[in-house]
């Protein structure tokens, strides 16, 4: 008996530790890339890890901005059971590491030199305490603008470059029967397409509002302009707007249905995978207004702290995986994105992508570098959501006035500090 009972649990002992062997080697990640062009992203991602021997656990929570993904994530902590990588923007990521839930990734970053290639906008982020917490996939921008050709062509065939410009060829596109805009009414892309408009009236006050978060600035009349400006943009809507997802809004431009969309560069990726050429078939410019000037979001993956070896190996062999430059340039040609390493040749990148490595180099240095505010990288998660709160009213007619939103945004930022 004694020993039946005794092989009993030495064979459950075997089975589990099997189970967790065989878990160790893999990855969980958590994140949001659930569209088409995202979705064929993270392929390139899986299958390089594949070759690796670094098995794939998916755990996709939709939702740009990532705000239903951090709902998720903060239940599985919670809950004592993280998730080995989680997709992470910005202030999100100093957040966790501020909670001390982030695992070091100071090894696999000092063998492989990441100091000398990624950018310090990046490391602001990807760093906590000196400390290397999370590894960044790629640079994303959300000052945007993604024409379809023959749209622009029948309205004129000049993409604009002021806001009166920008105002003429919507005009001209309803003249001619199709949407104007095509946009998707969810708190997040509205305040994606405010980081244009906002920036469209100056980087020094995008930075005064949105990143130093001056009431002034927040409250005053530039920011009243913005709005009017956002409000004027709600009129080029179509009926259906509420409630659409981003890669439908893209797909009325690709199917002609609509003539733009204002979205960071990831709605390339949808472009693309749809087989339409930059140049040919759409064409991408920043927000009229915004050239020479960037506002930025970074796809990093932070790491959890994991018990086993075998789990934090797999995390560094998909940290390593992912800044190595080659995969860099496979990955983000796809995505829409350009790479987070200032070391990765631009010649695999179609011309969009080409003028976004550019744009992003020519703006960091030029000091017209900035976060994206929807996008958690100029302010933490609260400061974020009284944002999407006041331009998703604003976009939903509840104020009179551009003043009145003005006044309201100022009051709600100052109630979330
Ligand atoms: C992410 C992108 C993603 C987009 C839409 C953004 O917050 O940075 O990688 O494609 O949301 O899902």
């Amino acid at each position: 008996m004694r020993g039946n009972f005794g092989k009993t649990l030495t064979l459950a002992a075997a089975l589990a530790l099997t189970t967790s062997l065989a878990r160790a080697d893999d990855v969980e990640v958590l994140h949001w890339w659930t569209s088409g062009g995202e979705a064929a992203a993270l392929g390139v991602l899986k299958d390089d890890l594949k070759t690796k021997g670094i098995g794939w656990v998916d755990m996709p929570v939709a939702g740009g901005g990532g705000e239903a993904a951090m709902t998720a994530v903060r239940a599985r902590v919670t809950a004592g059971n993280p998730p080995t990588a989680v997709q992470m923007l910005g202030f999100d990521i100093q957040d966790w590491a501020a909670e001390g839930a982030l695992a070091n990734l100071d090894d696999v970053a000092t063998a492989e030199g990441w100091d000398a290639v990624i950018p310090a906008a990046l490391q602001r982020f990807s760093k906590y305490d000196g400390h290397w917490i999370a590894a960044p996939v790629n640079v994303h921008s959300t000052n945007w603008v993604w024409i379809s050709k023959s749209a622009l062509d029948a309205a004129g065939g000049k993409a604009p470059e002021t806001w009166d410009e920008l105002v003429a060829v919507l005009d001209s596109m309803k003249a001619n029967g199709i949407t104007p805009l095509a946009h998707g009414g969810q708190p997040w892309q509205d305040a994606t397409m405010f980081d244009g408009v906002m920036l469209s009236l100056g980087g020094e006050f995008y930075k005064a509002a949105m990143v130093d978060l001056d009431p002034a600035a927040l409250g005053g009349e530039k920011m009243a302009e913005a709005f009017t400006r956002l409000m004027k943009l709600r009129t080029y809507f179509d009926d259906n707007f509420s409630g659409r997802d981003w890669n439908l809004a893209s797909a009325m431009v690709i199917n002609g249905e609509a003539g733009m969309q204002m979205m960071g560069d990831w709605a390339k990726g949808e472009f693309i995978k749809a087989g339409k050429v930059p140049g040919t078939d759409f064409v991408c410019i920043r927000f009229p207004g915004t050239q020479g000037s960037v506002t930025f979001n970074s796809d990093q993956f932070a790491m959890f702290t994991v018990a086993s070896e075998g789990a934090k190996a797999a995390q560094a062999a998909m940290a390593s995986a992912i800044e190595s430059p080659v995969f860099q340039s496979a990955f983000n040609v796809v995505k829409g994105s350009v790479p987070a390493r200032t070391d990765v040749p631009d010649t695999a990148f179609d011309d969009c992508g080409k003028k976004g490595i550019k744009d992003l180099a020519e703006a960091s240095a030029a000091g017209t570098l900035y976060g994206s505010a929807a996008h958690g990288h100029a302010a933490p998660a609260a400061v974020k959501n009284a944002l999407y709160d006041v331009v998703t009213a604003a976009v939903n007619g509840e104020y009179a006035t551009g003043a009145d939103a003005a006044t309201a945004l100022a009051a709600a930022v100052a109630a979330a500090q």
